[in-house]
């Protein structure tokens, strides 16, 4: 069970998704993760009890700062969870798995929320505001033959993300897909999303999509 402070994202398909394919990556006592955009610490937690050995997770919520650590030490499990701008505390470190899925929903428009709940998913007119962001930093605190778990959905390009990733020196595959009906912020914006092309008029699924990259050894 997970304890959720209000305007935190509750962990859901897509959060489920990424957890599968960490549960699927060898983690051992020396593992160091880093999950980047945590909410309540559900992929945090889930790397500690798949047995990671250092856990740290970030996010720039005050509120999902607090409900990791609340999570962290209900589960009785230790992680360092930092406040801050994805990968910014933790800059001059390097991590053997990197998790993220963060804000990837198309926006009214290119401002980033500050506050509410809408921080969690709103991601400027293309869905990248941060996608873009993480495809740059990630890659430079990965330690030599680290992996990156990043999930998006496939409204959001999943090919830029692929070439953005190959182009900072990673070896990128798919490491899970799935078709999964909209929830009620894409069903809000539909008629947006439709004028924009960016969905046909009667879409009702998005597929989420974890991208696997791999820094060379
Ligand atoms: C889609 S939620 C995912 C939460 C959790 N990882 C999960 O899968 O259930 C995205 C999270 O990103 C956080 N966030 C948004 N912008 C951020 C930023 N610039 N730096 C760090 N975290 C950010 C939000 O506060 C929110 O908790």
């Amino acid at each position: 069970m997970l304890l959720r402070i209000p305007g935190v994202y509750p962990p859901q398909d897509d959060t489920w998704l990424l957890a599968g394919a960490l549960a699927e990556h060898p983690l051992s006592p020396l593992t160091r993760v880093l999950d980047i955009c945590t909410g309540t610490g559900a992929l945090a937690l889930r790397a500690a009890q798949l047995g990671a050995g250092s856990i740290t997770a970030v996010d720039i919520s005050r509120r999902a700062v607090l409900t990791a650590r609340l999570n962290a030490r209900l589960h009785g499990h230790t992680v360092r969870v930092l406040q801050g701008n994805l990968t910014a505390p933790v800059r001059a470190e390097y991590f053997d798995l990197v998790t993220s899925n963060p804000p990837y929903v198309p926006a009214q428009d290119d401002r980033l929320p500050d506050t509410g709940i809408a921080q969690a998913w709103d991601a400027g007119t293309d869905g990248r505001a941060l996608l873009d962001r993480i495809c740059a930093q990630a890659p430079d605190v990965l330690a030599p033959g680290g992996t990156l778990l990043l999930a998006q959905s496939a409204l959001s390009g999943v090919d830029k993300t692929h070439v953005m990733l190959e182009e900072h020196g990673l070896q990128v595959d798919i490491a899970a897909r799935r078709e999964i009906p909209f929830g009620p912020v894409l069903t809000g914006r539909r008629h947006l999303l439709a004028a924009r092309g960016i969905i046909t008029a009667d879409q009702r699924t998005e597929e989420i999509v974890v991208i696997r990259g791999r820094q060379h050894t």
